[in-house]
């Protein structure tokens, strides 16, 4: 039986009717449209599904949909609503990423990082991207794009 959800998604209100046992991945990518949230792992491990839930990253991929109800959940779409973020300018500037498909999920972690830290070192950086997986890089130049906004900041 379907529940009927609310929340803020992106900055606008949501009211949606979801299973019990839908995944918020699902929801926000077959249902909403939102799909800068990626399927990779689907099991918690690889960060590409991280959304802001609250300003803190969780993985939509073991996040039920009900969960959210009443709460804020902010996506890539949301932060880039009026155009690239400085983060996202430095990814480009340090040619971060090959592939994309785990950026999001970067930039979902590194947001809530220097939400919280406006000024981490590598290691505080490392640290908070450490449940993000990438098969492309080398993890170097995103760290350096991280640092690069971090030290203008
Ligand atoms: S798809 Fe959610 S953590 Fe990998
Ligand atoms: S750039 Fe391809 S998985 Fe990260």
């Amino acid at each position: 039986m379907k529940r009927e959800i609310n929340f803020t998604l992106n900055g606008d209100p949501v009211s949606i009717e979801v299973r019990p046992n839908e995944k918020l991945l699902d929801v926000l990518r077959d249902h909403l449209g939102v799909k800068s949230p990626k399927h990779g792992c689907g099991r918690g491990e690889c960060g590409a599904c991280s959304v802001l839930l609250n300003g803190k990253s969780i993985r939509s991929c073991i996040t039920l949909a009900v969960e959210v109800d009443g709460q804020e959940i902010v996506t890539l779409e949301g932060l880039e609503k009026n155009g690239l973020t400085d983060l996202q300018k430095s990814f480009l500037k340090h040619n971060a990423f090959q592939c994309g498909f785990c950026a999001p999920g970067f930039t979902i972690s590194a947001t809530e990082l220097l939400n919280n830290n406006p000024h981490p070192d590598e290691n505080e950086i490392r640290e908070a991207i450490s449940g993000n997986l990438c098969r492309c890089t080398g993890y170097k130049n995103i760290v350096g794009a991280i640092l690069d906004v971090a030290k203008k900041k």
